[in-house]
């Protein structure tokens, strides 16, 4: 698991202060390696992917889990309680860039005030994807507007193709 995520569960904790378990989205989860980390933890965890390839293999993975598996587009999944935290591993830069613009508004939908946006940004200029990498001042155009930037670290962890070009972020939800 990579150590940026392993550090910041250890420091959130799954459960709130009421002792409930936290809700934490995991768009694109492909075959769903963390959401079953997150959800050991303890986390309430939605793992989503429009993909049925994706959701099998999930599924596969997860198992008896105690979290929700979702076969759904993130820009059509609409849950009854927002999240409090949006895990991002490879999605941003798996979508078109065409369907950048929604995605800071999308996630600000879906997560409480006080919620975090946490994950991997993959960086770089290049244009053929994907991966398709995205520049600071663009990514900043799409989430600044609802989110405060809290962490912002170097990756020491990444697989060998994002290996220099993805950072660990923490974004708040105003
Ligand atoms: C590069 S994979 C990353 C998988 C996983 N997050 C990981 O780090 O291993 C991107 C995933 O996002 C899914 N995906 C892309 N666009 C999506 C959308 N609009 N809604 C839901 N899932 C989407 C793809 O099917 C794919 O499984």
């Amino acid at each position: 698991m990579p150590a940026a995520l392993q550090a910041f569960a250890a420091r959130h904790g799954s459960r709130d202060p009421a002792g409930q378990p936290r809700r934490v989205l995991v768009p694109g989860c492909g075959s769903a390696h963390d959401a079953a980390f997150l959800d050991r933890l303890g986390w309430a965890v939605t793992a989503l992917d429009f993909s049925a390839g994706a959701v099998d293999s999930a599924r596969r993975n997860l198992g008896d889990w105690n979290g929700t598996l979702v076969q759904a587009d993130f820009f059509a999944h609409r849950p009854e309680l927002p999240y409090a935290l949006v895990y991002e591993r490879a999605f941003l830069c798996a979508l078109p860039r065409k369907l950048w613009p929604d995605y800071g508004e999308r996630m600000a939908q879906l997560l409480d005030a006080g919620g975090c946006l946490a994950g991997f940004y993959l960086f770089g200029d290049e244009l053929k994807g994907p991966p398709f990498p995205i520049v600071r001042q663009a990514l900043e155009e799409l989430l600044a507007p609802y989110f405060d930037l809290e962490a912002d670290e170097a990756v020491a962890d990444s697989i060998p193709v994002f290996a220099g070009r993805e950072r660990w972020m923490v974004w708040r939800r105003r």
